[in-house]
């Protein structure tokens, strides 16, 4: 008879202590600890190796490691030598904040900066309108086709297909009421579409997908859009986190800011 190959399934690891402590320290400074929403890095932790960096006695920063495959380093202290601890190891990928990229940027030939800002809902933001122009909840149950027509109407990269947008709904940090179209009146088809996410758990919400059809900008859609979305996340959450591209030509930092996001951190991704 043959032989079977035994297959062993390792158990999966408890994260618990670790996802409390990231939790803990990401609450006191979200942009400085993670390059994204905590949650994002949750649902990945039982593949990251955790190294919590200990400064006299408190946790003051983290080190994730995907061996082979990734590093993020985050850490409240702006003192530059606690990078110097980074070993990078031949990993390919590597996410780190402004403070602490310049020794490592020489050994990685593509390197790209989001900036990463924070509204902290201290200040509800306006709600501008703009004549002609209204919002509406996107029906995910029927939509979603018509949401990747416009993503894809959006963006001279490749954008993703229903499919893949039909798992986001399934996640834990859907929230429909913060899934909106701007709809033209007039011609009774939606303009501009913005997709946001709240974690319950952490009370963040975050943009994940801002954007309004190339004929339809500078007419002052994507501050409506984004002044509605942070207003209804604002209701259920304690601040509202974006990250973006920095060298974008459409400068979505400024549109950001202009509703009432601030900070000062860059995030940079290192590839080699
Ligand atoms: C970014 C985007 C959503 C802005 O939408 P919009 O409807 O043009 O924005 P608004 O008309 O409300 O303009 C907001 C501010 O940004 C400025 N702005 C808009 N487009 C700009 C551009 N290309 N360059 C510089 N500033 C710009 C406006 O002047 C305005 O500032 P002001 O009120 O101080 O004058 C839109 O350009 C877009 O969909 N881009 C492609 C998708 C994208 O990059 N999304 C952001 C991902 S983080």
């Amino acid at each position: 008879m043959p032989r079977r190959k035994a297959i062993v399934i390792a158990p999966p690891r408890d994260t618990s202590s670790d996802e409390a402590a990231l939790r803990a320290l990401y609450r006191k400074d979200p942009s400085r600890i993670l390059p994204n929403a905590l949650w994002k890095t949750v649902a990945r932790l039982q593949s990251l190796e955790c190294r919590f960096i200990d400064d006299a006695g408190s946790v003051t920063g983290v080190e994730l490691r995907e061996p082979g495959k990734m590093l993020i380093y985050g850490t409240r202290t702006q003192d530059p030598l606690k990078a110097a601890s980074v070993k990078l190891d031949g990993v390919p990928t590597v996410y780190i904040h402004n403070d602490f990229v310049a020794p490592l940027a020489p050994w990685f030939d593509r390197k790209e900066a989001f900036f990463r800002l924070v509204h902290t809902g201290s200040e509800l933001p306006l709600r501008a309108t703009v004549p002609g122009y209204t919002i509406h909840e996107v029906n995910t149950t029927t939509e979603l086709p018509l949401v990747a027509t416009i993503l894809h109407a959006c963006y001279d990269t490749p954008t993703p297909g229903t499919d893949e947008i039909a798992t986001w709904t399934k996640r834990p940090v859907f929230a429909s009421h913060a899934w909106l179209w701007i709809v033209d009146r007039k011609e009774k088809r939606p303009v501009a579409l913005g997709i946001a996410e709240t974690d319950k758990d952490t009370g963040e919400g975050s943009l994940e997908w801002i954007q309004v059809l190339p004929a339809f900008r500078s007419l002052g859609l994507g501050t409506m859009l984004v002044q509605e979305l942070v207003y209804r996340l604002e209701q259920k959450v304690a601040f509202t986190t974006v990250v973006g591209q920095v060298k974008n030509p459409c400068e979505p930092e400024h549109l950001f800011r202009r509703c009432g996001f601030a900070g000062r951190d860059v995030w940079w991704v290192l590839h080699r």
